[in-house]
């Protein structure tokens, strides 16, 4: 299951989620972020009907963060939030199950089959943080998170935090909290691997020549941003931490002590990932060892990250 705030990069994913044969894409949940909600349940609804997913149900989540005031990055996603592709309004409507539900239900039915599911959001987490709040013996029976959020060393939105974390750090913290409480697994797929799977102009042009709606959805989603940097390749940004979960062995993770800064000027949103050795003498931290143990992706091998999306979204033709 996948959470969004689509967006071209989230747009990337859901081809990936909604087509790879190893990936059984059971549900989506909405969230603003990147674009107001309404236009994310639109982009969002619009990418699984185009690739005829109307069997995946979408739920519509918050609007806006927590405790912060919403901003958007249509900056850089466009005007519409996915590249103003001028696409036909879905004919497909939300789940009638505001997100939390879908949530709740969606982890309670793989659970109850035995089979844990992974929860990756894509976007800002306050539907996840919500859902732990509301349902936390639920979130319990979640398998793993692998959230698309953070950096150890990177950032982007600010001089210290990633746009996801930085839009609603106190649903992060919630989060990464509640991953403690519960034992759930985490895995951070932050800006130190995220902008390493590029796709080229080249790419785009071999996609262009197939004929399918993902094919070509793909292209006219990565030459957007193409066009928007002035770049000859773009990042597939959010699909790659989809990517991840059917090839692991093309990222490289560390489990490190993860913590979401709060409260410093500069510094509210960053994730603090601690890389210390705590097998010796830390006992002078007056912090003491974060709870959250979180398996961060600190290298990657892009290439291989970017050819699993270019084969699925280009099919058989590729
Ligand atoms: O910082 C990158 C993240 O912010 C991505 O998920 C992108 O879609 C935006 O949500
Ligand atoms: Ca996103």
């Amino acid at each position: 299951m996948l959470d969004v705030d689509t967006g071209v990069d989230d747009a990337c994913a859901l081809l990936l989620a909604a087509l790879h044969p190893g990936l059984d894409l059971r549900a989506v949940s909405c969230v603003g972020g990147n674009a107001p909600l309404v236009d994310v349940v639109r982009n969002t609804l619009t990418v699984l009907g185009l690739v005829g997913r109307r069997d995946v149900p979408v739920g519509v989540g918050a609007a806006r963060p927590l405790l912060e005031d919403p901003v958007d990055a249509r900056h850089v996603h466009g005007s519409d939030g996915m590249a103003d592709l001028g696409l036909p309004v879905p004919l497909l409507e939300p789940d009638p199950r505001l997100a939390v539900e879908l949530l709740r239900d969606t982890v309670a039915a793989a659970a109850d089959a035995g089979t844990p599911l992974t929860l990756v959001p894509l976007a800002p987490m306050t539907n996840i943080a919500l859902f732990a709040r509301l349902y936390p013996a639920v979130f319990a029976r979640i398998g793993r998170i692998v959230f698309m959020g953070g950096g150890a060393n990177v950032s982007n939105a600010t001089a210290a935090a990633e746009f996801n974390v930085f839009h609603d750090p106190e649903a992060a913290a919630i989060v990464l909290d509640a991953c403690a409480v519960h034992g759930v697994a985490a895995t951070m797929y932050g800006l130190d691997v995220f902008y390493d799977p590029l796709v080229t102009d080249e790419h785009v042009a071999r996609l262009r020549e197939i004929d399918s709606a993902a094919a070509q959805l793909g292209a006219a989603l990565v030459s957007f941003h193409h066009r928007r940097f002035a770049s000859g390749g773009a990042t597939i940004g959010d699909a790659g931490a989809v990517a991840m979960l059917v090839c692991p062995d093309a990222v490289r993770t560390e489990r490190l002590p993860v913590r979401v800064e709060l409260t410093g000027s500069f510094t509210r949103g960053r994730t603090i990932v601690d890389r210390r050795d705590w097998t010796g003498d830390l006992a002078h931290d007056p912090h003491g060892l974060a709870p959250a143990q979180v398996d961060v992706a600190l290298e990657i091998n892009g290439p291989w990250i970017a050819d699993v999306w270019l084969r699925t979204v280009g099919g058989e033709d590729w």
